[in-house]
């Protein structure tokens, strides 16, 4: 008999991770993924709760699950919104046709958790409050030519809107012999591009060892992309940027989430920079590296921030040019310091968010036709017929016709149209 499985993933890349590595305790018991519902013995929600609305999507999903799964099939929810003991009990008796429900320090034994229901068929809540081990269990890898890597678990920065640090503990560094040997397994299976995870990846420390070192390590010789993910700016160092500058690996690309351009507003939010640092940091990478790819985060309508606040977060991101920003409304998040703050309305908050959409897209559409004219190197993640799909050094996003191109290849591409933010090339 064959059993399938279906995962479900919300939020981050680390989840997207997380994910893989549930499918591999599933897979090395024999179960195989299926894409519908419909078809699983299995079914895991593995979720987000940083904004509310990754909440709602899953109870909506919960909603439809119920009548889509097999007579039978086994429901499970864990990830970062159950590793609130409270939203986990209430989870369990909201739904009780939800089998398992984890924490995330307990989602590397499902396969224990998954045996016991199926032997004793009674309801299974249990949530940790810290990580007990390292997760041993095997990865089955679903994102293609990229491989996720954790070189770090957790948060300590207590920014205070975000729950990360509430429901993925302190901050937890791999040893470095560990995460070279998996690059080492990694680009001998084949992979030609390794994401380092941790929340904030800059403050990696293992035994004396810090994240330059590794990264230098991490420049070995061999041909394969490297990138990193997340870059808090108040650790963002000379050294980093010299190494993004000299490393042979390295993407030349960099997420480094800003979230406020207003000083008043970053210090509410603790995150330990100024504007004007911020600015400085970047100017200091651009000068080293010219042809950086920059993305950000940024959040409107955070507790008490005034039009004059907005406008230099609006500011900011018009003084930066991102090539990308990943924008968000505030949201309320139970037991964070800024929950407590004084909130502002819906319709400020989403008006605000309207303009610095609006602002960003003209940004990018601009930053899209800077590039036509320019040759990048792009490593090939898709291919459909001759139609090929990949990301430049500068994590541009690239399509080109290459019926002599695999999937896996570094191929130099003449960009030759922008449509909005959509570049289109020629193998050169
Ligand atoms: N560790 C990373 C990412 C954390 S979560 C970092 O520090 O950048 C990803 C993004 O979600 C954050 O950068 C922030 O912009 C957003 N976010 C976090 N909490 C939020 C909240 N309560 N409301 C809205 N957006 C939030
Ligand atoms: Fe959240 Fe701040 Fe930690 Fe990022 S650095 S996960 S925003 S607390
Ligand atoms: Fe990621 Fe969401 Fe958890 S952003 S760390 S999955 S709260």
């Amino acid at each position: 008999m064959n059993y399938a499985y279906h995962i479900q993933t919300y939020g981050c890349q680390m989840n997207v991770h997380e994910s893989e590595k549930l499918a591999g305790i599933l897979q090395s018991r024999g179960y195989t993924a299926c894409d519908r519902v419909e078809d699983a013995d299995i079914i895991i929600l593995n979720t987000c709760c940083v904004r509310e609305t990754a909440e709602s999507k899953v109870y909506g999903h919960l909603g439809r699950i119920k009548s889509q799964k097999r007579a039978g099939a086994v429901l499970a929810v864990c990830g970062c919104m159950t590793q609130r003991r409270d939203v986990a009990e209430s989870l369990a008796k909201r739904c009780p046709f939800v089998d398992i429900v984890l924490g995330t320090f307990n989602q590397c034994r499902f396969g224990e958790y998954l045996d016991e229901f199926l032997h004793t068929g009674a309801k299974i809540v249990e949530v940790w409050d810290s990580a007990r081990e390292e997760c041993a269990a095997p990865i089955a890898r679903t994102s293609g030519v990229n491989a996720w890597l954790n070189i770090m678990y957790g948060c300590n920065n207590f920014c205070t809107y975000c729950i990360v640090p509430y429901v993925r503990g302190r901050e937890r560094c791999r040893p470095l012999d560990d995460v070279l040997a998996d690059v080492d397994g990694l680009l001998k299976s084949g992979y030609k591009q390794i994401t380092l995870l941790g929340q904030n990846v800059n403050s990696y420390e293992h035994k004396g060892k810090n994240f330059i070192d590794l990264l230098k390590l991490l420049d070995n010789g061999e041909k394969y992309r490297l990138k990193f993910m997340t870059s808090h700016p108040k650790d963002f160092s000379t050294e980093l940027a010299e190494q993004i500058s000299s490393s042979a690996v390295l993407s030349k690309s960099l997420h480094i989430p800003v979230q406020s351009g207003s000083n008043r507003i970053l210090k509410e939010m603790n995150r330990r920079y100024t504007r004007e640092e911020y600015l400085a940091k970047i100017a200091g990478l651009r000068a080293l590296v010219p042809e950086i790819g920059l993305s950000s985060d940024m959040m409107v309508g955070f507790p008490t921030e005034t039009e004059d606040d907005f406008l230099q977060t609006l500011d900011l991101a018009q003084t930066v040019r991102y090539n990308n920003l990943f924008m968000f409304i505030y949201s309320r998040r139970s037991g964070t310091p800024a929950d407590k703050m004084p909130q502002l309305d819906y319709k400020t908050k989403q008006a605000r968010i309207d303009r610095l959409i609006k602002a960003q897209f003209e940004i990018s559409k601009r930053i899209a036709a800077e590039h036509v004219g320019r040759t990048a190197t792009v490593l090939v993640s898709e291919k459909d017929g001759d139609k090929c799909f990949g990301k430049a050094e500068d994590d541009s996003a690239i399509t080109f016709d290459g019926a002599n191109v695999a999937v896996g290849d570094f191929v130099r591409v003449k960009i030759t149209s922008a449509k909005n933010a959509n570049l289109k090339g020629e193998v050169v």
